[in-house]
């Protein structure tokens, strides 16, 4: 009422500065609208960021992993996944296995198709005869259909693969979906060296993922520069684990949280899907992250990252989340470009060369068609 008594006057005066008037008042809702004036307000990440539980957390991470006993710590965690797992794959990794590598893939009820694909192509557990590799689908519940969870049951009978959580399956729980993998590494495959998160409709190269954890700082160094045979034997040869490539001892490995880095600022934009209020977060930037399509994690990282999310309050966007943990938890996340976060285009079958991971293979078809090209050349 106070604004149109405001603009009735405003109006009424003469025509040019009533454009003026007219002019400054749509420039100021859209101001608005585009979160400018919510920008003034925010705080500076670099000297004011705090977040709860605001106090050093990795003594308590530590603190975790020693005993692992909740009632004898001096701080309660604020935030615990303690939602049952209504399947558990417990039989995935028995005990005395050491996977090199656990693909742990968020997908959703209804990707049946998805799933089947991602088991044929790049999630293939029998991919090399001397590099152990495991698979398990992370799923929420969906109980509005309960044909689409019989079939579920049926799909874990058939594959052993899926591990299903007791909260509701929808983007919105995306956090909770992460934080499931995270408890289920550490209580059913805590021997993992690396594990990979990745959506379901990413293309990945299993191949390219070893050879990348061997020495993230120099991938895709392939030895460009020797003769073809080097060449050859230096790619073969960086696939598997030597001896004397001690995990503990690798300072670049030890707890590595790898990916596409992202440096951002929060979006104020109102009518965007990830709209976040000062409320919300008031800062000016994210916390260094790696987007969530497909990330690397070693075995300490993972650890140091599922207790530190025990102090980290709740954010609902998974990778934002997992990059305010790694804060915490004083874990620089690593950056490389061989991870796509968009659909990196396949102009040539050398263009996948590298590519450690890509975004938009939602097709089943697509992904097998070029997957299995990919491998065919060396390269998956
Ligand atoms: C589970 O965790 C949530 C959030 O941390 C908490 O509000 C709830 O009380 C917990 N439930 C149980 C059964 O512990
Ligand atoms: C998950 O998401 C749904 C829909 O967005 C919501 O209703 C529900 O409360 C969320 N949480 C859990 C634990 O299922
Ligand atoms: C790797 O290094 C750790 C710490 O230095 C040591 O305790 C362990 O015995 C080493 N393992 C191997 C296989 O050399």
């Amino acid at each position: 009422m106070k604004l149109s008594r405001f603009m009735r006057r405003r109006l009424s005066i003469s025509l040019p500065s009533r454009h003026v008037v007219i002019l400054i008042s749509l420039m100021a809702f859209f101001s608005f609208y585009m979160g400018l004036f919510t920008h003034l307000f925010e705080k500076d990440y670099h000297t004011e960021f705090s977040y709860p539980l605001d106090m050093d957390v990795l003594p308590l991470v530590q603190q975790l992993q020693m005993n692992g006993k909740i009632d004898e710590l001096d701080v309660q965690p604020i935030n615990v996944f303690n939602y049952s797992y209504l399947k558990s794959c417990r039989h995935k990794c028995p005990e005395g296995s050491t996977p090199r590598l656990v693909f742990v893939i968020k997908s959703a009820i209804p990707h049946f198709e998805r799933r089947q694909a991602i088991r044929q192509t790049w999630g293939y557990e029998k991919r090399f005869s001397d590099v152990d590799i495991r698979r398990v689908f992370l799923l929420g519940r969906s109980p509005s259909s309960p044909d689409q969870e019989m079939a579920i049951d049926r799909e874990d009978a058939l594959h052993g693969d899926i591990v299903q959580a007791d909260f509701i399956d929808a983007y919105n729980n995306n956090t909770l979906k992460t934080m499931s993998g995270l408890k289920w590494i550490v209580e059913h495959c805590p021997s993992a060296q690396f594990v990979v998160f990745a959506d379901d409709d990413m293309y990945l190269s299993a191949k390219n993922v070893l050879r990348f954890v061997r020495q993230p700082s120099i991938y895709p160094d392939d030895g460009e520069d020797e003769s073809p045979i080097l060449k050859r034997e230096h790619r073969e040869r960086s696939l598997k684990q030597q001896p004397g490539d001690n995990l503990s001892d690798n300072l670049e490995t030890k707890r590595l949280y790898a990916g596409y880095v992202f440096h951002s600022p929060p979006l104020r934009h109102r009518s965007s899907k990830w709209y976040v209020s000062l409320a919300e977060y008031p800062y000016h930037l994210w916390p260094p992250y790696v987007t969530a399509g497909a990330y690397v994690l070693s075995r300490q990282a993972l650890l140091d990252l599922h207790y530190g999310s025990g102090y980290t309050k709740y954010f609902r966007f998974d990778d934002v989340f997992l990059g305010l943990v790694a804060r915490k938890a004083r874990i620089e996340p690593v950056h490389c470009s061989q991870f796509y976060f968009w659909k990196k285009p396949y102009s040539s079958t050398s263009s996948y060369r590298h590519v450690i991971a890509s975004h938009g293979y939602d097709q089943p078809d697509e992904l097998r068609r070029v997957w299995f090209e990919q491998k065919s050349l060396g390269n998956a």
